[in-house]
């Protein structure tokens, strides 16, 4: 082939199909009356099947659970932090506005304060030992289990277009690899039983995704 034909090619090519998508996306977008991504609204009802599953092979009272998952993040509804008054942090500003709507539906005081003990614990990464009482670390582990394993990764690739537009199926591969501390770390901090056992599988599902895409994409064996 003549020299430089290919990357003539690629700049035509890719070049024209950019200006048309653009084109079809600001249509769509234009159109639109559904949000193409819920993020926060799938995390957290993810994160409730997650903590019902675990809270069920544990001592865990589920309804304490099953109130403190639904409402752990409710003082952030969109996808990055909401900004809040200085000194507040998240855990604090969604047990403040959890207490207040649960203090309206009429749930008792005692029951409020459990759930909202909870939520205020929900922060962080990582553990040491294990939270206290188990409803705590129930909520804990589901609201991170929600960001290891395959829907971590669908949730990044769709969340990643609107951060980083465009991506090529490499650009994927490159950003599902960066998830791995993080799941690795969360998988380390996972402490009951069946907390342990999803971890180990969802962990798993993220490197066989990962050793799937790379063997597709780089022709491996
Ligand atoms: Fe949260
Ligand atoms: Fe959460």
């Amino acid at each position: 082939m003549k020299p430089g034909l290919e990357d003539k090619m690629r700049e035509l090519v890719m070049g024209e199909s950019a200006s048309a998508a653009l084109e079809e996306w600001s249509q769509f977008l234009s159109d639109l009356e559904v949000v193409p991504y819920n993020y926060r609204g799938d995390h957290v009802a993810e994160a409730v099947d997650v903590a019902k599953q675990l809270a069920q092979e544990t001592s865990a009272d589920l309804d304490i659970v099953v109130m403190a998952t639904w409402l752990h993040d409710c003082a952030n509804p969109n996808t990055a932090g909401t900004p809040l008054p200085t000194g507040i942090t998240h855990c604090e500003a969604c047990a403040s506005k959890a207490r207040e709507f649960l203090v309206g539906e009429g749930v008792d005081a005692p029951t409020v304060k459990r759930v909202c003990d909870a939520i205020r614990k929900h922060g962080g990464y990582a553990l040491e030992k294990p939270l206290e009482p188990i409803e705590a670390q129930i909520l804990w582990e589901a609201d991170k289990l929600t960001k290891v394993g395959l829907t971590s990764v669908i949730r990044q690739i769709i969340n990643g277009v609107r951060y980083e537009p465009n991506p090529s199926m490499k650009g994927i591969l490159q950003r599902v690899h960066k998830l791995m501390p993080l799941c690795r770390k969360i998988a380390a901090s996972v402490m009951t039983e069946p907390g342990k056992r999803m971890a180990t599988k969802r962990l798993r599902n993220n490197e066989d995704f990962i050793t799937r895409l790379e063997k597709e994409l780089y022709f491996l064996e």
